[in-house]
């Protein structure tokens, strides 16, 4: 049965101990760096430890400028050398030459993991002198109070069901196991720090509505999107956790995996600094699932793709049902009915 959707221009909320401190602007965002500063947020403020994957282009590079303007220290992981290098001059140039730390690094090989968090340790680690008791010998403690751990190294190879095997184990390489491979070297040296930290997964819409056309890369980021929610859950439940996930999930952005390199930005695409200024907007509000928009695609069409693709299963429809020829119409007339009444803007495509 059809049902008119709900929705909400509320967003879920996931419990965060941010939360009540922040309130969230769904449908009125505006990108504005300025902004982000105005407010003292217990973790994205002056002086604390970023670290970024993926950060040598795109996203990843916006996210390190705009962190940089918020005087945080910026710890940048890119397997790109050369590009990596040019991002820490820029970021360099905003918080100077000692708040920022270059690490060449492939994020799929555990041992170059295991350097960047031994390199972030040696610069900004605290040593802390603790004594047990008073008769037990003096504990020297290195604490590095890594704030925001972003993981967001991904690559687009493409691979389809039956083909492109290659393809399927490097993509999970870095979409999935890259991204593991920091949670393991970095969560457990977080858990013990005094303040409070954040981790930012990068995942993607293809993650969660399944378009047809890169199998490989949806499996991946599909997997992201558990392993987020998993870690999200497993740091609620633990005692005393001063440490929350986030599920990053861009909308349409131009960077290179996406063109940037051969062509003029599309009109619905948006730039990587406005979607990082809108994901650190939804962040500091404390949100989990951080869906970002586009010229394209707003919010509200976005809430309505992923409760039609929940629905093929809980209704009971053929798997993919809104690109399958006897659903086309219907899925249509799902979206025209969700739309009604949202307002000025709506989309162009479904
Ligand atoms: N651009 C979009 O529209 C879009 C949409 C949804 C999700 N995403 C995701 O956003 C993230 C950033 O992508 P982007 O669009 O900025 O693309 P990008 O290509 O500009 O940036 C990705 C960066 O990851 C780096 N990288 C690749 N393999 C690596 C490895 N093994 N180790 C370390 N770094 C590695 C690349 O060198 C590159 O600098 C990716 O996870 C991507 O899947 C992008």
């Amino acid at each position: 049965m059809l049902e008119r959707p709900v929705i909400s221009s509320h967003t879920s909320r996931n419990g965060s101990p941010l939360r009540s401190a922040f309130s969230s602007t769904a449908s009125l965002f505006k990108p504005d760096s300025a902004g982000l500063g105005d407010d003292v947020h217990p973790i994205i403020h002056e002086g604390r430890v970023a670290v970024i994957t993926g950060a040598a282009s795109g996203i990843g590079r916006a996210a390190a400028l705009e962190l940089a303007k918020l005087k945080l220290k910026i710890a940048i992981a890119d397997v790109d050398e050369a590009r990596l290098l040019q991002v820490g001059k820029d970021v360099a140039a905003i918080v100077g030459d000692a708040n920022v730390l270059v690490v060449p690094t492939d994020v799929s090989k555990l041992d170059q993991v295991v350097h960047l968090k031994e390199k972030v340790f040696e610069l900004w680690g605290e040593v802390r002198i603790k004594t047990i008791h008073s008769n037990s010998p003096i504990m020297i403690l290195i604490f590095v109070q890594v704030a925001v751990l972003m993981n967001n190294a991904g690559i687009g190879l493409t691979g389809t069901s039956w083909d492109g095997i290659n393809n399927w184990k490097t993509i999970f390489d870095v979409n999935l196991f890259g991204i593991l491979n920091v949670q393991q070297t970095f969560v457990p040296p977080m858990l013990h720090q005094e303040n409070q930290g954040m981790i930012i997964n990068t995942g993607s819409k293809q993650g969660i509505t399944n378009p047809p056309g890169n199998a490989a890369y949806n499996a991946s980021k599909a997997a992201v999107k558990s392993l987020t929610e998993s870690l999200a859950h497993e740091l609620r439940e633990k005692p005393n956790s001063n440490v929350t996930a986030h599920l990053f999930i861009p909308g349409w952005t131009y960077t290179n995996l996406t063109g940037a390199l051969h062509a003029e930005k599309p009109a619905g695409a948006w730039l990587a600094e406005e979607t990082v200024l809108y994901m650190l907007d939804k962040v500091r509000a404390g949100d989990f699932y951080v869906l970002v928009p586009d010229n394209e695609t707003r919010r509200e069409l976005d809430q309505l793709r992923i409760m039609w693709a929940a629905g093929d299963i809980a209704e009971g429809r053929p798997a993919l049902s809104r690109w399958h020829k006897d659903y086309k119409a219907l899925f249509e007339e799902y979206v025209r009915d969700g739309m009604a009444g949202v307002g000025a803007g709506s989309e162009r495509s479904f």
